[in-house]
């Protein structure tokens, strides 16, 4: 199929087309590269040893977007294009709602101009919000604590909407855990600008030294050792998971949890990341970061029966795979060395 991938220059973007091109899919990339860089591409195209067809715009440009209707003769549509930092949405919550929620009406809006009924979403396990897990696709979504959080939920209201309107609309709701790790070459991973966020780039960071030591949030939680528990998942795992997702689409709204039904502690990751690579991480442990929830884990039982796609790759090789990349990746975080 000729698909359109929104965003296709960003980290869990760039994966997925790799796994769309070797399963003999073509890929028309927009992005607007906000938070990525061109040289990724040049990279999947090293990986696969494809072509790609890439255009640097913005998703919420509805002229720009139409034009790449009426250029391609596209079949389908994966949409990760947006923005992502849950901190940063509570600061400027105004782009957040702008950026996330035009840019999939306006896609919606050009897949019924053009015919096409095909379209997948990126969503994530934070619409699901502090609710007992693990988490199920049917339980009741409670309010999550951040305007990220909120357009995920919103843009997924949205599209089910249309699909419901319009009985020939196929939609994926894709929910991820998270996504960590990089593709085995080591050459495209996740090299966030400024000081990481998320666990795992913080993490490789510590272990190059280009970080002081891993600030651990909280050990108090009812959780194994007290630290937070969350459902890691190797990023080409997830892109195999929208292939999967592809192959599989009918018409109307089918949501899926993609994640491997595991939960591991921010200590256990710290251990496996360890054990993995030989190298040591320092932590300290620190208050709480506002806003955490205890034990985010997948019921994933669903894209099993119903996709038949699996998480393959385990936790330790999420580690190496991610230390891999930063040991490659001379840009990330240069300017950070040692502030922290
Ligand atoms: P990313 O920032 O690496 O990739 C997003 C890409 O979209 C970037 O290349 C950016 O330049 C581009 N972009 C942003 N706004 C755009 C716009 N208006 N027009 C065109 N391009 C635009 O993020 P990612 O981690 O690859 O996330 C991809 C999607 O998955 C996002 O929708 C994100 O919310 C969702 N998600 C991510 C996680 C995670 O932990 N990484 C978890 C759950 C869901
Ligand atoms: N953590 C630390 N120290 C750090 C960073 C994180 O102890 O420096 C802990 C957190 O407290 C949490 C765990 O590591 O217990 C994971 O935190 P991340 O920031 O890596 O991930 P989150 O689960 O908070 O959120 C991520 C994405 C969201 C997405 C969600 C889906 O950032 O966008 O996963 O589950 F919605």
């Amino acid at each position: 199929m000729n698909i359109l991938v929104t965003g296709g220059a960003g980290y869990i973007g760039s994966h997925t087309c790799v796994a769309l091109l070797e399963a003999g899919h073509t890929v028309i990339i927009v992005d607007n590269l906000s938070n990525s860089n061109s040289e990724t591409l040049d990279k999947v195209k090293q990986i696969t040893n494809r072509e790609i067809i890439f255009y640097q715009i913005d998703v919420t440009n509805e002229k720009a977007v139409d034009n790449i209707f009426a250029i391609h003769d596209i079949e389908g549509v994966i949409h990760f294009a947006g923005l992502k930092a849950v901190g940063e949405s509570v600061e400027k919550p105004l782009p957040y709602y702008y950026n996330n929620i035009v840019s999939t009406l306006v896609l919606a809006n050009a897949c019924q101009k053009y015919n096409v009924s095909n379209l997948v979403f990126s969503s994530s396990a934070t619409v699901y919000g502090d609710n007992t897990v693990p988490f199920v696709e049917t339980l009741n979504l409670l309010p999550t604590t951040n305007p990220y959080g909120e357009t995920k939920v919103m843009s997924e209201r949205i599209l089910t909407d249309i699909a419901m309107a319009n009985p020939s609309f196929s939609v994926s709701i894709l929910r991820y855990f998270n996504p960590v790790g990089a593709h085995e070459s080591g050459l495209i991973g996740e090299a966030p600008n400024g000081i990481p966020n998320n666990l795992m780039p913080y993490v490789s960071q510590v272990a190059k030294g280009k970080l002081r030591k891993l600030r651990v949030f909280g050990n108090d939680y009812p959780t194994v050792d007290g630290t937070g528990v969350r459902d890691y998942i190797h990023v080409m795992d997830l892109a195999e998971g929208h292939v999967a997702a592809l192959d599989k689409i009918t018409a109307g709204v089918h949501i899926y949890n993609l994640g491997t039904g595991q939960g591991t502690s921010v200590i256990e990751l710290v251990k496996a990341f360890e054990e993995a690579n030989d190298i040591k991480v320092p932590y300290e442990i620190v208050d709480r970061r506002p806003g955490d929830i205890a034990s985010c884990y997948a019921d994933a039982s669903k894209a099993k029966r119903e996709l038949g796609w699996i998480a393959k790759r385990d936790v330790i090789s999420m580690c190496r795979d991610s230390w891999r990349f930063e040991k490659n990746n001379k840009d990330s975080g240069t300017s950070l060395w040692l502030s922290r």
